[in-house]
């Protein structure tokens, strides 16, 4: 069994911890797009652990974790996210981790461009992780990218880093800000390249050797539906295909070997970086902000907050192809005499039923609300379905249907147990 997890909204989800959760009944977890922007936290235990390029599937012995072709890796930070694991006492080997050979790398001019780029659209910028993911996509589109291959080439890659530096330090003087030094570069580069060497793989070949096997696979989406490039609210997303077929390119796994679609989305909304977000609200905001909740894995900024939004999640069930649904964090609105759920954007005199693909238009759209009864009782210590107040399963079930895929996970909490199935 093949299963691609995605996120139906704005990215931090909770798939980490579902992605966890499913792993169990998986041989191999597979990361396909986005970089170390990506920021997925798991708690073991007393143990927190916050991964942001290694599928969580590392801390399951036995399983082996692959980041895949469509991902963009930044070599000094995979290494240490390797090293921080092995310090709190977690395995990682070639055994355990692939890395694809054609997985493109994140240099230091990228996440400089990143930030320059933002600096310089002012009011308008994109709240972007600055990890250099855009200008890494970018040159892979422009076809100067670096890959892992090149990376591992001891031959070619001086000369090739040297040529991309040169240019791109151009860039960066023409844009006011410094150079970088080559000779330390190309000297941490390669110390990065030696220690990755030995988990670098035709990672192609490898998963359909295992599913020729019978091997299950779990795709493991980063970000969220409305952060794809194609899909999101463009301009403001992230710069890879965060939607279900990019598992299938982002891996080299083809449409009809995946067998079903998870998507998993909280029982309300968030948000980081700018962008529209039709169902904000202050009081659920400071509410969830008071609980010490939302603030983001990567950077630690605050999320933006606001009511679930049925509308995004409708139009991410048909852009994935959603066969399942995992609601995670019911617990944040335990405490809410009335909860909304946005149906519908009025616009105007009109009221629309899709996301509008023009970001102007959608950013003048106001939410149209449902209201339904809150459960005002705590659910995290519960760990049945069943055991769920009426209120709380009418509301999940409600808000699945809006969506249109079946229920099976709802999540009361960050621990494995707090894990209730359908
Ligand atoms: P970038 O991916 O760093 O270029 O950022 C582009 C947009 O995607 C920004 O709004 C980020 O806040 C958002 N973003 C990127 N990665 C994540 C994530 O893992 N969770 C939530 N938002 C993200």
């Amino acid at each position: 069994m093949n299963t691609i997890l995605v996120g139906a909204q704005w990215g931090d989800e909770g798939k980490g911890k579902i992605i966890d959760v499913l792993t169990e009944q998986a041989d191999i977890v597979v990361r396909t797009q986005g970089g170390n922007n990506a920021g997925h936290t798991v708690y073991l235990g007393p143990k927190k652990y916050v991964l942001h390029l290694i599928p969580s599937g590392i801390l399951r012995p036995g399983k082996v974790c692959v980041i895949g072709n469509g991902v963009v890796i930044d070599p000094i930070g995979l290494v240490a996210e390797i090293d921080g694991l092995e310090k709190l006492g977690v395995a990682v080997s070639p055994d355990n981790l692939r890395l694809s050979e054609t997985a493109h790398v994140v240099f230091p001019w990228h996440r400089e461009l990143d930030a320059q780029r933002e600096v310089r659209k002012g009011q308008g910028k994109i709240g972007t992780t600055k990890r250099g993911i855009g200008p890494t996509y970018g040159d892979k589109a422009a076809r100067v990218g670096l890959r892992v291959i090149d990376l591992l080439n001891g031959a070619r890659f001086p000369d090739r880093l040297r040529e991309r530096l040169s240019e791109n330090n151009e860039v960066l003087k023409a844009l006011g800000a410094a150079p970088i030094d080559y000779d330390s570069l190309l000297r941490d580069y390669t110390t990065a390249a030696n220690r990755l060497r030995p988990y670098v793989a035709n990672t192609v070949l490898y998963l359909h050797e295992s599913t020729r096997r019978g091997a299950n696979i779990l795709f493991e989406g980063a970000q969220g539906t409305f952060l794809d490039i194609d899909h999101g609210t463009y301009p403001y997303v992230t710069s890879s295909n965060t939607t279900s077929g990019g598992a299938c390119t982002g891996s080299g796994v083809p449409p009809n070997r995946m067998d079903r679609v998870v998507g998993v989305m909280k029982a309300y909304t968030t948000r980081v970086g700018e962008g529209p977000l039709p169902s904000e609200n202050a009081v659920i905001s400071d509410l969830l902000h008071g609980l010490g909740r939302e603030f983001g894995a990567t950077t630690g900024r605050a999320r933006r907050c606001g009511w679930f939004d049925a509308v995004v999640t409708r139009h991410a069930c048909m852009v994935n192809g959603l066969d399942e649904l995992a609601i995670t964090n019911i617990d944040g609105l335990d405490t809410v005499t009335t909860i909304r759920v946005c149906i519908g954007y009025r616009l105007d005199d009109q009221i629309l039923h899709h996301v509008p693909a023009d970001i102007e238009v959608f950013s003048r759209c106001e939410a149209v609300y449902e209201e339904f009864p809150g459960w005002l009782t705590p659910t995290h210590t519960l760990s049945r379905w069943e055991d769920l107040p009426v209120n709380c399963r009418h509301y999940l079930l409600s808000i699945a249907q809006l969506t249109g895929a079946r229920l099976t996970v709802a999540s009361v909490g960050p621990a494995r147990e707090q894990t209730l199935f359908v």
